[in-house]
């Protein structure tokens, strides 16, 4: 080999800066990660992914932090995160660290895809000013309000008079409630609602509901494990990105056609308020009420607000038919209560069993049980770890909701958690389904008025039932949100 040829010369060149890189990387990553928490000892490229039950993953975070501590560090593949157990360190994150713990980690799947904007998987300043206005005008239409208070009634008469149509025979309640509860957000967010026949309707449910399984799915693990090498194998990716890409058409077309009509004096949803907002911001060079944040906006809010509330509400009928004694006190309440009227929020506090039965369900239930991933948005120093800013973190919400040092009974649905010796309600602090913090739940006051109006409004026109010689099976889904089991229930009209 001649050494003073130009191409050996820029090899060698090439070769030394590659040698110069990897030493440099590797020395800088010791430095960073010298007082990281502890954990599992990772294997090169899978990192600690055989050691995980698939079924109960929760199983092997426990069994982690009976070894580590209540904060400890896994590696999926190559990427480390940070795992919080239990509500003191939860909370302490969360809420003493709220700044520093309120970024959201970067999910390839979700980056790629909507590209940081929106609320839910949106960074930084953008997510800032779309939490802001999100929280505003979710207000302005009526959350927590008397407003909303009245189209859930409506929309519960209208559940009612669908589920009579069945008289008592089987039928499966997953599309019927997505669409009562999609309604209530709907109306927000676009300013009416759809028949629970609608194509529309029925097929933007189908996709988000594809689109929750995919994201929960193994194939979802494999491509935020390693996004590089699965970006080579599309199949996946196109399937999530096409449904997205549908529900994004839709909305645009909804906005698009706002746009003609829009009165700044007579907003009539969240998506004219947008459009306002948009009319309204001035040049320069960030700019956040741009097309691309509405579209994603409104997706995320048409997701969050309909996946997780129809899911809670579908784990309640189901344990009320696994327990048809608490079914029926919770009826007893009712009739004693509000009789034949219909529910109000304003009934709540005078119905003790009934809240404690929602929040028992809500707990055991456990419907985001990994949270969403955060990210520290600065150096940290937390309960005597470094870590650096951009470190994912995981608030585990099921070690939480199952913490035996708050709940008495934590593997048990028990709504005696909830209740005191007198049967008055209490509340218990590790109660936190919503999550806390910065980045808690944009939604909690519109979710809790809609699980008590439904619930209360469906028990108290049926009793519900497993189809005779049917078995309830209340292990969950395994996915995004762990959700029942597709099943079949009956409702008898109560008179
Ligand atoms: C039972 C119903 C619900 C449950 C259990 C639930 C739970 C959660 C959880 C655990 C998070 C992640 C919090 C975190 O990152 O720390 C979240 C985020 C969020 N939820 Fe909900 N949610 C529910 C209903 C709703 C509804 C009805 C809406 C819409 C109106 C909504 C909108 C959102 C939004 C926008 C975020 C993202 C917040 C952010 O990143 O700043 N949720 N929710």
């Amino acid at each position: 080999m001649n050494i003073t040829d130009p191409i050996t010369i820029l090899l060698s060149i090439i070769l030394c800066l590659f040698v110069a890189f990897l030493f440099y990387g590797r020395k800088n990553k010791r430095n960073i990660y010298h007082n990281f928490p502890p954990g599992p000892k990772p294997l090169p490229f899978i990192g600690n992914m055989l050691i995980f039950n698939t079924k109960k993953p929760y199983e092997t975070f426990k069994q982690l932090s009976q070894k580590y501590g209540s904060v400890f560090t896994i590696h999926i593949g190559e990427e480390k995160m940070v795992v919080l157990t239990g509500y003191e360190t939860v909370k302490d994150a969360l809420v003493n660290h709220a700044d520093e713990f309120s970024e959201r980690a970067k999910v390839p799947l979700f980056h790629d895809i909507l590209k940081g904007h929106g609320v839910v998987f949106s960074h930084g300043e953008n997510w800032k000013v779309m939490r802001r206005f999100t929280l505003s005008t979710l207000r302005d239409f009526g959350m927590g309000r008397k407003t909303i208070e009245n189209r859930i009634s409506e929309e519960s008469d209208c559940l009612v008079k669908h589920i009579n149509s069945y008289k008592g025979k089987p039928f499966d309640n997953n599309m019927i409630i997505n669409a009562a509860v999609a309604n209530i957000i709907v109306s927000i967010l676009i300013g009416h609602r759809f028949d629970y026949e609608d194509a529309k309707l029925l097929r933007l449910m189908k996709i988000i509901n594809e689109n929750m399984k995919l994201a929960g799915s193994p194939m979802s693990l494999l491509y935020n494990t390693y996004p590089t090498v699965m970006r080579w194998f599309p199949g996946f990716y196109k399937t999530v990105a096409n449904n997205v890409e549908e529900m994004q058409r839709f909305i645009s077309e909804t906005f698009t056609a706002r746009k003609k009509q829009l009165d700044v004096n007579d907003q009539r949803s969240l998506i004219d308020t947008f459009l306002v907002k948009q009319q309204e911001e001035k040049p320069g060079p960030e700019l956040y009420f741009t097309n691309e944040n509405l579209k994603v906006l409104v997706g995320d809010l048409f997701v969050a607000g309909m996946e997780t509330t129809s899911t809670t509400l579908r784990w309640g009928l189901l344990l009320m038919m696994k327990y048809p004694e608490i079914q029926r006190k919770v009826q007893n309440e009712i009739e004693n209560i509000i009789g034949s009227s219909e529910p109000q929020v304003i009934h709540r506090k005078d119905m003790p069993y009934t809240d404690a039965v929602i929040h028992e369900i809500q707990r055991f239930g456990n419907i985001v049980p990994n949270n969403l991933p955060h990210a520290t948005t600065q150096d940290v120093t937390f309960r005597g770890y470094f870590l650096p800013k951009g470190t994912q973190v995981i608030p585990l919400l099921t070690s939480v909701l199952y913490d035996e040092n708050h709940f008495e009974k934590p593997e048990e649905f028990y709504p005696e958690h909830f209740l005191d010796a007198s049967g008055n309600f209490v509340k218990n602090e590790a109660f936190i389904p919503f999550s806390v913090g910065k980045r808690s739940c944009a939604g909690e006051t519109l979710a809790k008025m809609e699980l008590f109006m439904f619930f209360t409004r469906l028990l108290q026109k049926f009793t519900f039932q497993a189809p005779p010689g049917a078995e309830l099976d209340i292990t969950p889904v395994i996915g995004l949100t762990w959700s029942p089991k597709s099943h079949m229930i009956c409702a008898m009209p109560r008179t």
